[in-house]
């Protein structure tokens, strides 16, 4: 299966190291980009893929063109390559946020009104690793075609089929999230400083124990208060810790700040 990336920015970039990096795809990925510089400093570290400055040279032999330009971008990127589409063949899968599926079906409704089977998905960036969560919808799509969206996207960690409803709530969770999730490890490795680690140090303590709790939960399959439970002595440190951060609105703190990475909440 072919694969074209328009766009070699934070996301494009993450989405072909992933996919680089796995041997189905191996000298399958193409990625173009309005810099050639750009383009150029990519394939120095992932020299198994091919760049290309045309996006429509690029969409030419591709089974699934994936757009990862800014939103404000994509209707221009659909209008220069839609009459070179293939539709019946070609999928085209988008990543850009708050560009919806109609949104999507209109721009490529062009001249002739052929559309593509057209997917909206919300990756976030540890797509560039493996270990990615990405929400998936989709319109004028067959089981074939989703079964190669799946194919690519599962090959860069999680996947979850949504609602489009869903889709900012996801992104919310993860794309966003991921950002949480980074700002509490800095926040943990500067207690750990203050209390005699090197950042180094104290940044391997949490990631470790990070992984771990993820681990447990998953082997497990409880809900995390059950853990919390093992580790809270009656009268003990890890109970007056908690209840200090939530003295300081740490729970809230997370719900309310999710919350308001959806539009218009
Ligand atoms: N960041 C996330 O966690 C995340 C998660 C989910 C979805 N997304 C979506 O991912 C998309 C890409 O975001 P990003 O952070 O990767 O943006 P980005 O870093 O700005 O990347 C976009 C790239 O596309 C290039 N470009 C601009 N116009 C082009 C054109 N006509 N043809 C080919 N390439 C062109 C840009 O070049 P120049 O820099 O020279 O303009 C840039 O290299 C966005 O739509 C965003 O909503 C992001």
């Amino acid at each position: 299966m072919k694969i074209s990336i328009i766009g070699a920015g934070n996301m494009g970039s993450a989405i072909a190291c992933g996919l680089a990096g796995k041997e189905v795809f191996k000298g399958n990925i193409t990625v173009s980009d309005a810099s050639l510089p750009k383009l150029e400093e990519l394939q120095k570290g992932l020299p198994g893929i091919s760049i290309c400055r045309g996006n429509v040279e690029a969409c030419k032999c591709a089974d699934v063109i994936i757009l990862a330009v800014k939103p404000f971008m994509i209707k221009n990127v659909i209008e220069e390559i839609r009459d070179s589409l293939d539709c019946k063949r070609q999928i085209v899968v988008s990543i850009a946020a708050g560009i919806g599926l109609k949104a999507l079906e209109e721009f490529f409704s062009g001249t002739d009104g052929r559309t593509p089977a057209i997917f909206h998905i919300i990756p976030n960036t540890a797509v560039k690793v493996g270990a990615g969560m990405s929400f998936i919808t989709y319109s004028n799509a067959d089981e074939e075609a989703k079964e190669k969206v799946l194919e690519i996207f599962g090959n860069l960690g999680e996947t979850m089929v949504v609602d489009e409803k869903l889709l900012d709530a996801g992104m919310a969770l993860s794309s966003c999230g991921i950002a949480y999730i980074f700002r509490y490890i800095r926040a943990a490795v500067e207690a750990g400083v203050e209390l005699g680690f090197r950042p180094a140090e104290a940044q391997r303590i949490i990631s470790q124990t990070m992984n771990g709790a993820v681990i447990l939960l998953e082997k497990s399959g409880g809900h995390p208060e059950q853990e919390i439970d093992k580790v809270t002595t009656a009268g003990g440190l890890t109970i007056k810790g908690l209840n200090t951060m939530e003295e300081s609105g740490f729970s809230a703190a997370v719900i309310k700040g999710i919350k308001a990475s959806v539009k218009g909440n």
